[in-house]
C-alpha cells in the first residue's frame, strides 16, 4: 500500500517533470518538429497560472495596508483595481490603542510598620539621632528644605540651565508602575525621559501594555528574559545623556515636587556631588566579631539608624549625611561611573550597601 502510494507520487512527478520540460524546450528549441495537442494545453494553463500567480502578487501588494497608494503613479490599471478592491477588504486593526483606565493595575503598598511601643529603645534610638544630628550641624551644616531652596543652585526649572532627568523604574511584579508614571508625569520639573526596566519578569506583558498605553515618546520599556539583578539599571544609567539620573525602587512614589527639589540641591556647590535620596542608613558599629549587629537589637545603642524611622518616631526635616541610601537614588550622570570602580562583591543582593 505504501509502496503504491510512493511509486504514484513519484508518476505524478515525472509527469510534472515532463510537461515542464516540454514547455521550456518548446519555447527555446523551435526546430522541434510536433508538439501534441494536450502538451500544448498543459502549456497554455501553466502559463495562466504563472501569469495569475504575477498578478496576484502585485494586487496583494498593493491591497496591503502599508503601501501608500498615492506615493505609486506608476501601475495605475493595478492601483485602480487594488482601490476597487480595497473597499471589499476588511482592514485588520492595525493600531488597537489600549487606554491607560484598562491597562493599568494599582495595588496599595502597606507602609505602616510596626511602632515600638517600647520606652527604652525608643529613647535610645532619638538619642542616637539628635547625637548625629548635633554632629553634622557642627561640623558640615544640616540645612532644612527652605535653606535648601534659599541655596544658589546652577539648575532651575525657570531656567537658564533647566537640568535634564532620566528616570530608571524596575518593575518585577509588584502592580504600582501607574502609580509612579502618574506623579512623574505631574512632576513640577518635567523629566526627560522615563525607562521601564523589567528583567526575568513573569509580569514583562502587562508591564509593556502599561508602558504602550501611555503612548508618550518619552516613556520606553526595556525587557530581558534575563534577570540582570539590581545592577541592571545602575548599567543602563551609564548610557543617559541627561544631568541626572533619578533611579527608584518600584514601592517608591514621588511626590509632585521631587524632581524640582533635588535637581535644586545636586546643583548647589555644597551637594554638587552628592548622592540624594530619601531613605538612609546609618551603619552600626562594628562587634567584636566584625559581624554588624541587626538593626533591631534590642536596647543596644549601637545598632545603627534607618532614617526617616516610623518605628520610633525619627522624622527627618533636614539634610542628613548617611552610609548609604535606600529604595531611590538621584545622581548626576557622570558620578554613576564612579560606582564600577570597585568590582561588586556579588551580583545577587545588598545594592544598597554596594552604593554607599
Ligand atoms: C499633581 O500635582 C499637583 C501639585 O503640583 C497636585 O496638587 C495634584 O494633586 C497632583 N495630581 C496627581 C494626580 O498626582
Ligand atoms: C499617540 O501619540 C501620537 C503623537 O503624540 C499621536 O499622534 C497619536 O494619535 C497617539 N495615539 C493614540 C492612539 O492616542
Amino acid at each position: 500500500m505504501f509502496f503504491r502510494q510512493e511509486s504514484c507520487k513519484m508518476r505524478n512527478n515525472e509527469y510534472l517533470e515532463s510537461t515542464i520540460n516540454e514547455v521550456v524546450t518548446s519555447k527555446s528549441n523551435k526546430t522541434r518538429p510536433q508538439k501534441t495537442a494536450p502538451s500544448r494545453l498543459v502549456a497554455c494553463l501553466t502559463f495562466l497560472q504563472f501569469a495569475f500567480a504575477i498578478y496576484a502578487t502585485f494586487l496583494l501588494y498593493y491591497m496591503s495596508p502599508s503601501v501608500d497608494l498615492r506615493t505609486k503613479p506608476d501601475f495605475t490599471w493595478a492601483t485602480k483595481l487594488a482601490r476597487s478592491w480595497k473597499k471589499f477588504v476588511i482592514q485588520p486593526q492595525v493600531v488597537s490603542h489600549i487606554r491607560e483606565s484598562d491597562a493599568c493595575e494599582y495595588e496599595t503598598i502597606d507602609f505602616s510598620q510596626k511602632k515600638s511601643n517600647d520606652v527604652l529603645m525608643i529613647k535610645l534610638k532619638r538619642e542616637l539621632y539628635n547625637e548625629v544630628l548635633d554632629f553634622q550641624k557642627r561640623t558640615s551644616g544640616s540645612e532644612n528644605l527652605a535653606e535648601l531652596m534659599r541655596m544658589k543652585s546652577k539648575w532651575s526649572v525657570n531656567g537658564p540651565n533647566i537640568p535634564k532627568i532620566t528616570v530608571i523604574l524596575n518593575h518585577f511584579k509588584r502592580k504600582t508602575l501607574c502609580a509612579q508614571l502618574n506623579s512623574l508625569l505631574n512632576q513640577t520639573l518635567p523629566f526627560h525621559q522615563i525607562w521601564v526596566l523589567s528583567f526575568g519578569s513573569p509580569n514583562e506583558i502587562s508591564f509593556k501594555r502599561i508602558v504602550d498605553s501611555y503612548n508618550d515618546s518619552r516613556i520606553s520599556f526595556i525587557s530581558s528574559s534575563y534577570d540582570f539583578k539590581y545592577y541592571g539599571r545602575f548599567q543602563m544609567a551609564l548610557q543617559t545623556e541627561s544631568d541626572f539620573v533619578y533611579i527608584l525602587d518600584d514601592d517608591m512614589i514621588p511626590g509632585a515636587k521631587l524632581l524640582q527639589i533635588l535637581s535644586h540641591v545636586a546643583g548647589t556647590e555644597k551637594y554638587k556631588n552628592s548622592v540624594l535620596g530619601s531613605i538612609g542608613r546609618i551603619l552600626p558599629f562594628r562587634q567584636k566579631d566584625f559581624k554588624f549587629p541587626s538593626y533591631r537589637k534590642f536596647r543596644s545603642k549601637e545598632a545603627g539608624l534607618y532614617l526617616p524611622d516610623p518605628a520610633y518616631d525619627i522624622t527627618v526635616d533636614r539634610i542628613v549625611q548617611v552610609d548609604f541610601l535606600s529604595s531611590s537614588w538621584f545622581l548626576s550622570s557622570d558620578l554613576t561611573k564612579t560606582l564600577f570602580v570597585e568590582t561588586p562583591f556579588t551580583f545577587i543582593t545588598g545594592e544598597d550597601l554596594h552604593l554607599r
